[in-house]
C-alpha cells in the first residue's frame, strides 16, 4: 500500500516536471519563430499594408470560407435526397429550386476566394455534416408519404438555413472589418438568398404542412 502510494507520488512529480519542461519549450518557441519570420523577409518582399495589418484575420477568414464552401457542396448532395423524400409537390420543388440556388452560391463563394487572391478550396464542416445526418434520420424515422415527414424536412432545412445565415452574416461583417467591400457585397447577396429560402420554408409550414401533420 505504502509502496504503491509512493510510486503514484513519484509519477505525479515526474508528470509535473515534464509539464514544466514542455511549458518552457512552448514559451520559447514563438519568440524564435517570430525572429525567423522577421529575418527571412527581405525589404522587397514586404506584404501590402492591408495584409500586414490583418494577416492572421485574413487567414482565419479564408479558413471559414473553406468551411462554408464544403458545407454548400455537402448540401448540394443532400438536396436531391430531400426532394425525393418529400411528400408534397411544393416542398419537393422548393428543394429542387434550392439546388439551383446552391450551385449559384457556390460560384459566388468561389468568386470571393478569387477576390481575396486565393484558390477556392474546401475544409470539412462538422456542423453541416451533422445537419445532413439529422436530415437523414428524419427521413428514416418518418413514414413515406406523410405530412409529418414534410414537417420534419422543413425543420431540418430551416436548421441548415439558419446555420448559413449565421455564417454569411458573420463573414460579411468580417469582410467589412478587412475593408473588402466587394467581398462583403457578394456575401450579403448570398445572405439575402438564405433568408428568402428560410422565409419560404416558414410560409410552407404555416400555410399547410404543420396543420396536415397535426391531423395525422
Ligand atoms: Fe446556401
Ligand atoms: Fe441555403
Amino acid at each position: 500500500m505504502n509502496t504503491k502510494a509512493k510510486k503514484e507520488d513519484t509519477s505525479k512529480k515526474e508528470d509535473t516536471k515534464a509539464k514544466a519542461e514542455t511549458k518552457g519549450k512552448d514559451a520559447a518557441e514563438p519568440k524564435s519563430a517570430s525572429k525567423a519570420t522577421k529575418e527571412s523577409k527581405k525589404p522587397g518582399e514586404a506584404n501590402s499594408k492591408k495584409e500586414e495589418q490583418g494577416g492572421e484575420f485574413r487567414e482565419f477568414f479564408i479558413d471559414e470560407l473553406k468551411d462554408i464552401l464544403w458545407a454548400e457542396k455537402a448540401l448540394l448532395k443532400a438536396l436531391p435526397k430531400m426532394s425525393k423524400a418529400a411528400t408534397g409537390k411544393e416542398l419537393a420543388s422548393s428543394f429542387d429550386n434550392h439546388l439551383t440556388e446552391t450551385e449559384k452560391q457556390i460560384a459566388v463563394v468561389e468568386q470571393v476566394f478569387e477576390l481575396m487572391g486565393e484558390k477556392p478550396a474546401t475544409k470539412k464542416c462538422d456542423a453541416m455534416e451533422g445537419l445532413v445526418k439529422e436530415t437523414e434520420s428524419i427521413i428514416s424515422d418518418t413514414e413515406k408519404g406523410s405530412a409529418i415527414r414534410d414537417a420534419g424536412l422543413i425543420l431540418a432545412a430551416q436548421k441548415v438555413e439558419h446555420y448559413e445565415i449565421a455564417t454569411y452574416g458573420t463573414l460579411a461583417a468580417f469582410a467589412d472589418a478587412m475593408e473588402e467591400p466587394k467581398v462583403a457585397k457578394l456575401l450579403r447577396s448570398v445572405l439575402r438568398d438564405e433568408k428568402d429560402s428560410d422565409k419560404k420554408l416558414t410560409a410552407l409550414a404555416l400555410e399547410s404542412v404543420n396543420e396536415a401533420a397535426s391531423e395525422e
